[in-house]
């Protein structure tokens, strides 16, 4: 399309999009809650003129959400939260056949990285939506000018609604934001059955082991640790549990996992993924003792839950064993394998969340973005959870969507709940 050429854009090859808008076309298959806000949007136009610049990982999912906020009448521009996770058919095809511009090329260095968030940035947002906070930080630090033009924004995940608390706690929030991640139809879902089943995903397309009978460790055990312990322990593996919240720890024990310190570990541990949203998980004296052969990943946002300096401090060598396996030798011989370089493996190696999840992530999303426009003048600089009355339709609708029909309350059971009196 012409349009192409008209389009601020940086990705990778315009040659994919037709394998890209297939597989968006796809997707949107499995999103009806999307589908059917995509369809009101169209109709009653609730974003006309706004700007909106979005950091999400570049997945097909995403094109789904950017097309939705596009046919609200946003003009929408998108940029990767993370240098690895592009699908770089998507965002060709984002821009090709939905005229979007995109900033975003899968293994784009650290500097092309911070150069497509400031170009999305230069599209003066009315609403950023982060997942991973780098347009807010950007914004705050680099970007001060553009503040007084946004309304507010959004947040996608657990690091980067943690990361915004403390700026509001400290004053240096400047607008705005919903948690999306908070809402229960968000993190129930999307961290627990969406990161669970695509982490294992991609640490077996990376490696194609076998999980029966492995000995995995899941280092955190969060709504993201849920769901990869759950699904590695369907699977056949033994799993054990690491971490430093006692509630969680005892939930783990009673879940039926071995709950033990990653000093243990990392000498029981044939696999590794960390879900912490912390830094330094695993770190070289861990490294130290695991066994030949040992496979470490991280799903959690950021490369910094595995300590590879250290690792590449104490490795005598290091080659490629497949695409996203680094085989690090250590002066012993023994080998460890690091998947992705540290980065979200569910994202790196295989295709992130399936659409059936982020159907309801991205309808809290398009329905937040809604609610900014909306009530923009009573809003002050905070982070705001989801209102309910969003995170509620999007489950009925959700539930809607897969045929299933719940009770309701009678107005006995209503006036009952409502009062002080006794089940006698
Ligand atoms: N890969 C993905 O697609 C994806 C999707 C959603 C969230 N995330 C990211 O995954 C991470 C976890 O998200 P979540 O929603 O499960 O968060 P969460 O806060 O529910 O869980 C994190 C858990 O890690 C534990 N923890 C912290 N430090 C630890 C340490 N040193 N050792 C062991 N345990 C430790 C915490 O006590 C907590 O129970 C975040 O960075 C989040 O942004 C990734």
């Amino acid at each position: 399309m012409p349009t192409t050429q008209k389009l601020a854009c940086d990705v990778k090859d315009f040659g994919l999009a037709g394998k890209g808008k297939t597989r968006i076309e796809w997707a949107s298959q499995w999103m009806p809650v999307l589908s059917l806000i995509r369809k009101r949007f169209a109709e009653e136009r609730p974003l006309e003129g706004i700007r909106i610049s979005a950091c999400l990982h570049v997945t097909t999912e995403t094109a789904n959400l950017a097309i939705t906020l596009r046919d609200g009448g946003a003009e929408v521009v998108v940029c990767a939260s993370n240098p690895l996770s592009t699908q770089d058919d998507v965002a060709a095809s984002m821009v090709q056949d939905f005229h979007i511009p995109v900033f975003a090329i899968k293994g784009e260095d650290k500097d092309t990285y911070y150069s497509h968030i400031v170009s999305a940035l230069d599209h003066k947002p009315q609403i950023t939506m982060d997942d991973g906070a780098d347009l807010v930080t950007t914004i705050l630090t680099k970007r001060q000018e553009l503040v007084s033009g946004v309304l507010g924004g959004t947040e996608e995940t657990t690091t980067g609604v943690i990361r915004l608390r403390s700026m509001a706690k400290d004053g240096a929030l400047k607008y705005p934001i919903i948690a999306v991640n908070d809402a229960d139809t968000k993190h129930l879902f999307d961290n627990r059955y969406g990161t669970g089943q695509s982490t294992v995903d991609g640490v077996i397309r990376a490696t194609n082991l076998l999980f029966a009978g492995l000995h995995v460790v899941v280092a955190g055990y969060g709504w993201c640790g849920h769901g990869v312990a759950m699904r590695a322990k369907g699977l056949g593996a033994q799993v054990a549990v690491t971490e430093v919240n006692p509630t969680r720890a005892i939930e783990a024990v009673m879940d039926g996992l071995q709950v033990m310190p990653m000093a243990e570990a990392a000498k029981w541990g044939d696999v590794f993924v960390t879900v912490t949203g912390n830094k330094s998980v695993i770190r070289g004296e861990h490294f130290q003792m695991m066994k030949d052969g040992a496979v470490v990943a991280n799903s959690g946002h950021f490369n910094v839950e595995l300590d590879l300096p250290a690792l590449e401090e104490m490795a005598i060598g290091k080659r490629q064993s497949r695409e996203f396996v680094d085989e690090y030798t250590l002066p012993d011989k023994r080998k460890i394998y690091v998947l992705g370089e540290g980065r979200l493996i569910n994202l790196v190696a295989a295709e992130g969340h399936p659409a059936v999840v982020m159907d309801m992530s991205f309808a809290d999303q398009s329905l937040c973005v809604e609610h900014i426009v909306k009530h923009a003048r009573q809003l002050v600089p905070k982070v705001y959870p989801v209102p309910t009355e969003i995170d509620q339709t999007v489950a009925r609708l959700k539930l809607e969507s897969l045929g299933v029909t719940i009770d309701k309350l009678t107005p006995e059971q209503v006036e009952y709940l409502a009062s002080w009196s006794e089940g006698t």
